[in-house]
């Protein structure tokens, strides 16, 4: 469903570039849950960022549905990117002054995606189902942390999207509440949905059915 082939990146430093991935190469079937995990600075965003197609990478190419999509004219990567693709990082970036309902709405109010007729029953049915039902029109400041990640994750989900990447979406809460987004990406994967999800947490990369894991700016080895 999406492949890397030979991925490789640097950033521009004082010392010239410096390269933060070597050479990696990956593929996620669909259906999949796939964990990338490793330390800090190991290159783990910046993977996740090429293969969600929101950062190009300089050398390697990243094929989705069989398509190299590094090199696609910047109007059908928006296409794909509010199509098929959804993500969720570490910090929420819930509108404060939106209730939950609203955010979940706003890919459809940003024009990120075509709104469907029934865009407000779906939004509905997303809250429900990642179990905030009945508070709905809290504002994210009357929810707790978890409960916000929820939201943030109802709002990846209303658009249908065939892949969830997900960046350190537990990084900002207690490890039983990061136990809880973990079990309910598990849930939406048994549902169908592909995620990838990078954590610097072994414990929640045990959940996932494949890890890979990142060392000096190439996969280390798949568990
Ligand atoms: N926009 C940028 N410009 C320059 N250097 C960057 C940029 N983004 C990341 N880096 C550097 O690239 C390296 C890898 O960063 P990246 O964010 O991919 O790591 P990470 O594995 O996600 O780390 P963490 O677990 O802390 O989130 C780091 O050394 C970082 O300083
Ligand atoms: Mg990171």
């Amino acid at each position: 469903m999406l492949e890397a082939r030979n991925i490789a990146k640097s950033y521009a430093s004082a010392e010239g570039p410096a390269p933060v991935l070597r050479d990696v190469s990956l593929t996620l079937e669909q259906g999949e849950f796939l964990a990338i995990v490793g330390r800090s600075g190991s290159g783990k965003s910046t993977l996740l960022n090429i293969l969600s197609t929101l950062l190009a990478p300089d050398a390697g190419q990243v094929l989705y549905a069989g398509r190299d999509v590094t090199r696609l004219p910047e109007a059908e990567l928006a296409a794909l990117r509010r199509r098929d693709f959804a993500v969720v990082f570490q910090m929420h970036h819930l509108l404060p002054y939106l209730t939950a309902l609203e955010n979940v709405l706003l890919p459809f109010m940003t024009g990120l995606a075509p709104a469907p007729r029934d865009a407000v029953e779906r939004a509905r049915r997303c809250l429900d189902r990642v179990g905030l039902g009945g508070k709905h029109h809290r504002l994210p400041g009357r929810l707790s942390g978890g409960e916000q990640q929820r939201v943030a994750i109802a709002r990846a989900l209303v658009k249908e999207a065939a892949i969830l990447f997900a960046d350190e979406p537990t990084g900002s809460l207690d490890p039983a509440t990061g136990r809880e987004i973990v079990g309910l990406l598990q849930d939406l994967n048994a549902d169908g949905l592909s995620v990838v999800m990078v954590t610097h947490d072994l414990g929640y990369a045990s959940c996932a059915r494949r890890v890979l894991r990142m060392e000096n700016g190439a996969p280390a080895c798949a568990a």
